[in-house]
C-alpha cells in the first residue's frame, strides 16, 4: 500500500489519532505491512511476541486456552502485552475475516508514545475496558 494510504488509515486509528501528520508518516515508514486468511491465527498463546498489531482492516478474535475471550475489529490494536511486560503472548489473537495490520516492533512502539504520550492513555483506557469485561464475563475473573 502507498505511503500516503497508510498514513491515511493511520490516522483513522484513534489510538494514534493525535498525532500530526509528520508523526504519523513516521509510524508509516517503519511499520509492517501483514495480511491474514480467515481461520489464520495471528498470534499464538505462549509465544514470545515483540510486535505490536494495528488492525487496518478486518476482524479477528481472542482466544485464552481455546475459548472466546473477546474480539477485535477495525481500528483496534491487540499485542501490546507481550511488548509491554516481556512476557509470553496471553491468548492466540484469530483472523475471522481477511485482515490487514500495521505491525511495529517494540522500539518503533516505543518511539511512537515518545512522540505523543496521549497513545499510553488511550492505551490505558482500553486495557481496563478489557480487564473489567474479563471480570464480569462468564467464566471471567469473578465469576
Ligand atoms: P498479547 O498478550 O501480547 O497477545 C495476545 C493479545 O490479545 C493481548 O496481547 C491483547 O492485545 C489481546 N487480548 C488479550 N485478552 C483480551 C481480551 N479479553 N479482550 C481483547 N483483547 C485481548
Amino acid at each position: 500500500m502507498a505511503e500516503t494510504d497508510r498514513v491515511e488509515l493511520l490516522s483513522s486509528v484513534p489510538l494514534f489519532s493525535a498525532l500530526s501528520k509528520r508523526q504519523l508518516k513516521g509510524v508509516a515508514a517503519t511499520a509492517l505491512e501483514r495480511t491474514f486468511q480467515p481461520g489464520e491465527t495471528i498470534v499464538k498463546q505462549g509465544d514470545k511476541g515483540i510486535g505490536f498489531y494495528l488492525l487496518l482492516s478486518g476482524n479477528a478474535e481472542v482466544l485464552r486456552a481455546g475459548q472466546k475471550v473477546g474480539s477485535l475489529s477495525t481500528g483496534q490494536f491487540f499485542g501490546e502485552m507481550a511488548l509491554v511486560d516481556e512476557q509470553p503472548r496471553t491468548a492466540d489473537v484469530k483472523a475471522t475475516s481477511a485482515v490487514r495490520c500495521l505491525v511495529l516492533n517494540r522500539w518503533e512502539f516505543w518511539g511512537a508514545v515518545g512522540q505523543d504520550p496521549e497513545i499510553i492513555r488511550a492505551l490505558f483506557v482500553e486495557t481496563v475496558r478489557r480487564l473489567r469485561a474479563a471480570q464480569t464475563a462468564p467464566g471471567g475473573l469473578t465469576e
